[in-house]
């Protein structure tokens, strides 16, 4: 590898270099520990939490598109218990950063997992806010700076000394009003984007593809939305950003990091390829050392606005 350092700060949390794996689409590990050796990783967020375990929606829920997926898989998951007794050992055999991902449908239920999560030892909590708050009418809390705020606050108060990340909608009109809410609000961390939602429909049975109708769409369509927003919101929050949407190779990790992403996930692409986040990495540094870089957070907001 060129020599260039690869190692970045998140929220007061070193990584060992800036490529981890977006939530949802690593699982907890397992299967891609396999692959490789899952310390090679800046870090892993884990697939996202709920306070009890979850069966998802009904199939069919993840479709093709131009360029990425549609997904509507709907948080299927073993509940924030099982995990940290079944999966949290497991992925703390390797040496690498651990980002619980949770998801509430009450701000107390986010406040009960960050208080579990935090004594269980993570590294940093991920708070995915584009779930419905079911006491605002199924609102979902990262389309609207109150609730948002309101989520950000009451993670905060529990996560204890942890790191708390708030992940940020697309879905939303002007995506800086949420940040600076969700800064004022105390957190340490922004990670975007989520999934830009979408529809297909099957033209012969005039059916939608999902069984939800509608899913969040990812991959490498929504590359160019990724970038401008984490442009957007570096400008208009102090917070790191750990920028995420259709990445896939070291150039699509250089423009998020140079539109101001401290760190960068990689999501969607592992579907097809589960070394994308090792090709990432290699790719990142060799851009780096050719552009004569002594450390890879250099690129970190260094775009040069027309
Ligand atoms: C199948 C699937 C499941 C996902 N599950 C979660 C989740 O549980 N929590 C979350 O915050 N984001 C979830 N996401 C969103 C991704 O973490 C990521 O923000 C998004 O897919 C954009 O990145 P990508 O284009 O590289 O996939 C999921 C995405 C996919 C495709």
């Amino acid at each position: 590898m060129p020599d260039v350092n690869m190692q970045v700060e998140l929220a007061g949390v070193t990584l060992k270099n800036p490529v981890v794996v977006a939530s949802g689409t690593f699982g907890f590990g397992r299967e891609y520990s396999q692959f490789y050796d899952l310390g090679e990783l800046g870090g892993i967020c884990a697939k996202g939490l709920t306070l009890r375990p979850r069966n998802g929606n009904p199939a069919p829920r993840i479709a093709e598109t131009p360029m990425g997926i549609l997904n509507s898989v709907g948080l299927e998951n073993p509940g924030v218990d099982a995990f940290i007794q079944e999966e949290l050992p497991f992925l703390r055999t390797f040496d690498t950063k651990m980002i619980a991902n949770i998801s509430g449908n009450t701000p107390e239920e986010y406040g009960v997992m960050c208080e579990k999560l935090s004594a269980a030892g993570v590294d940093m909590i991920e708070v995915n806010i584009s779930c419905p708050n079911v006491k605002a009418g199924g609102l979902a809390y990262g389309t609207r700076p109150e609730l948002a705020a309101e989520v950000t606050e009451t993670a905060k108060k529990h996560a204890g000394s942890v790191p708390v990340m708030v992940k940020l909608s697309p879905n939303v009109t002007d995506i800086t009003e949420i940040a600076r809410a969700v800064e004022g609000a105390g957190a340490d961390a922004l990670s975007l984007i989520n999934t830009i939602r979408g529809m297909r429909i099957d033209v012969n049975t005039r059916r939608p593809v999902l069984k939800m109708n509608t899913g969040g769409l990812s991959g490498p369509a929504v590359l160019p939305v990724a970038v401008r927003m984490v442009w957007e919101v570096a400008q208009a929050v102090k917070l790191p950003i750990l920028g995420m949407g259709g990445m896939s190779k070291g150039t699509d990790a250089a423009q998020l990091m140079l539109a101001g992403a401290s760190a960068v996930a990689v999501g969607t692409a592992l579907f097809a390829d589960p070394f994308a986040p090792l090709k990432v990495r290699d790719e990142l540094a060799d851009l780096a050392a050719r552009q004569g870089l002594a450390s890879v957070s250099e690129l970190t907001g260094g775009v040069r606005p027309w």
